[in-house]
Order: C-alpha cells, then structure tokens, then sequence
C-alpha cells in the first residue's frame, strides 16, 4: 500500500501506529461489526444496508421517518428515527449503538429535479456538521464517508487521480460542493477513516435508471449536449458503489475515487443513453446559450470535468467491478436488455 504523503491535505495519510490500532478493533469479531449508517434509506444507504446483514454485520441505520424506520427494522436492521441536522439528536443515536464503524451516507439532494441553493447548502451541512458530529460521538470507531469524485479543477489532464486539486471556487454549485467535501474528507482522514469519492451514480433508485429524473429528462428531449461535449464523467453503478464500501470497514486511506474504468465524455455517454432510452439524439445547445439559460456549472460538466481514475481504489481496497464499462451498466438499466446483460 502506498505510504507517500500527497500534497493535497484532504489525503494525507494518518499515522500507522492510529491505523493499525483501528483495523485491529474492527478485526476481533472475526470481522463482523457493529456499524452505525446515517443515510440508511437512500439511493446506497438501502442497497449497503442489504448487503451489510448479509455480511453478518449488525446495523444501526438513520432515517427521520417512522415508516422507513419499519422498513429498516423488516430488513433486520435497527433503526434511529433521527434529523442529522440536530447534532445533539445525531450524538445521542450515535451513542446509544455504539458503534465500531459509522459510515456517512447523507445528502439532501431531490429524487426529481435539479438540486438549487437550498439543497446544496444543506447537503453541505450534512456532510460538515453531520460527520463531525458521527466522529466526535464513536471516537473509536472506523469512519467511511461519501464523498465526490467529480469535484476536481480542470487542468487540461483528462483524467486525474486522487491529488488534483478539489475545484474550490469552481461555478455555483461545483464550489460549494468542492469546499464541503473538502473540509469533511480533511475531518475523515484525521480520525483515520476513508472518503469514498464516488462517480455519478446509475442504477435502481438513482437519477440515470429508466424512470430516474435525469434520464426522463434524455429520453423526452430536455436534457441538451453542450458545446463539444468533451466533458469527462465517471460513472458508478450503485451495486458497484455498495461492493467499495464494505472493503472500506477494513481497509483505504484518506480519498479514493470509486467509479468505473471509463471516464466518458458527454458527447459519448449521453447519445448512447438517449438511443437506448429510445430518444432522438440530445438537442445540440452553444455555449452562450448554455451560460445565458443553465449557467457556468452545466458547461463546465459539459466541456471541462475532468474524469478520475479508480486505480488507487482498486488497490488499497482489493475492488472488482461489476460494470467496469458503463456501456454494460446503461444497457442493463436504461436499455431493453436485461436479461442480455448480465454483468
Ligand atoms: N454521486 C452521485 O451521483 C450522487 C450522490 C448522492 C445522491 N445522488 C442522487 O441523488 C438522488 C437522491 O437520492 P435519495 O433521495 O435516495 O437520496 P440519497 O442522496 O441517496 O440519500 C439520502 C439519505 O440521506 C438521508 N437524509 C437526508 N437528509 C437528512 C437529514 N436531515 N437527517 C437525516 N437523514 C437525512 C435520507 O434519509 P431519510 O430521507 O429517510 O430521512 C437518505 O437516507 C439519487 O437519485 C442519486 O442519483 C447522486
């Protein structure tokens, strides 16, 4: 595993003796855990719950609904009914399980719809104040934290590693994120944890699946490509994003990027949705007419995002996709073919 010390702070590496010291407490029930999950009900929370029982793992999950709470409970999980905005509520949840890992899994990101201010600043307060309050109250516990992959400054590279700078006064929305992720991957990485900086997510219960927000948006024709499309994205599927997760109980330092093998750019990705959708290519849009109706975040995803490599990850976590290509995962989820592709 590689021990350098990385210029950006948010993956500087913990000390070995505080490492050894925390695998060692996650090992001595032969590896299964007690793990607190806030975010237990979204787009990964449900999956990662599922697949946490299935491991032998006990968890305790959050919601702030009694009736997803019941739903936590049915799958075999404990639930805590709990606002993780209250930080004196998230405390409490946190010290009652007891926990030997806490894994971070909120966002306050709508199922339908573009996210505005509101959402991202309180996302952003999910993951500052939220993991604070998850490490100040199991301060011995492993942390695993959600993190983005997709928050890097362009540099004219088109794929970039772990050390490239986060794009902190990027446009909108792209700052605000860079800077949230920032200070919270700076929090994990003190107490020893990970931050899984995951790609865009596709798949059940996300954006991009067929009845997803984003890929009605394609598939009925509002969604424009902008300017050269040049833009790279790297792309996730939630079984995949849930398969990185659980190696992170054990193992990862500092920031990793989980997303596929092939960063794509947007003139690439999103004709090939739109034919599988059964849409006609995306409406072709300039970039003065991008700024002047959606802003400076849509044509930088459009034309300057630079992809990220998953090498590291693959590395220090001992990760193998099931969808390494996207072009697999979308036909499975956007195309007819299910039962054709299999990963
Ligand atoms: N990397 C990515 O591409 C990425 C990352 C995240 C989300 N997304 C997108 O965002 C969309 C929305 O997904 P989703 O609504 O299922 O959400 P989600 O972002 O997958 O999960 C949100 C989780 O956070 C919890 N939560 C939110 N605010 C909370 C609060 N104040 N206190 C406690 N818990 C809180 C929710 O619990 P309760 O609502 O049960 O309380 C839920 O468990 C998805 O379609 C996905 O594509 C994308």
């Amino acid at each position: 595993m590689s021990r350098c010390v990385p210029s950006n702070p948010s993956v500087r590496r913990p000390n070995d003796a505080d490492d050894a010291e925390k695998r060692d407490r996650l090992r001595w029930r032969g590896g299964r855990v007690r793990v607190f999950v806030a975010g237990a009900t979204g787009a990964l929370g449900r999956p990662l719950v599922a697949r946490l029982l299935e491991a032998g793992h006990e968890v305790v999950g959050t919601t702030r609904s009694e009736e997803r709470a019941n739903d936590l409970r049915a799958q075999g999980a404990e639930a805590a009914v709990v606002d993780a905005l209250d930080a004196d509520a998230l405390a409490a949840a946190v010290r009652r399980a007891r926990p030997e890992a806490v894994v971070q899994q909120l966002t306050a990101l709508p199922k339908a719809g573009a996210a505005g201010e509101r959402e991202h600043a309180a996302t952003s307060r999910l993951r500052i104040e939220g993991t604070r309050t998850l490490l100040r109250s199991a301060p011995g516990a492993r942390a695993v934290a959600q993190s983005v992959a997709f928050l890097t400054r362009p540099d004219g590279r088109p794929i970039h590693d772990e050390d490239a700078e986060l794009y902190v006064d990027g446009p909108g929305s792209v700052g605000v994120n860079a800077r949230a992720v920032r200070d919270m991957e700076a929090d994990v990485t003190k107490a020893g944890g990970v931050s899984l900086r995951y790609g865009f997510f596709y798949g059940p219960g996300t954006w991009y699946h067929r009845e997803g927000a984003s890929a009605r948006d394609i598939a009925e024709g509002r969604a424009p490509l902008v300017g050269d499309g040049q833009g790279r994205w790297p792309w996730l599927h939630v079984d995949d994003a849930v398969s990185a997760t659980l190696p992170a109980l054990e193992r990862g330092e500092g920031a990793l990027n989980i997303c596929d093998d092939e960063p794509a750019p947007v003139a690439e990705w999103m004709p090939y949705a739109a034919r599988l959708l059964g849409a006609d290519p995306p409406p072709r849009m300039t970039i003065p007419e991008a700024l002047e109706t959606a802003g400076p975040k849509l044509v930088h995803y459009h034309t300057t995002m630079p992809g990220a490599s998953n090498a590291r990850a693959k590395g220090e976590l001992g990760w193998a996709l099931s969808w390494p290509d996207w072009r697999r995962g979308f036909e499975h989820e956007l195309g007819d073919q299910r039962a054709a592709s299999s990963p």
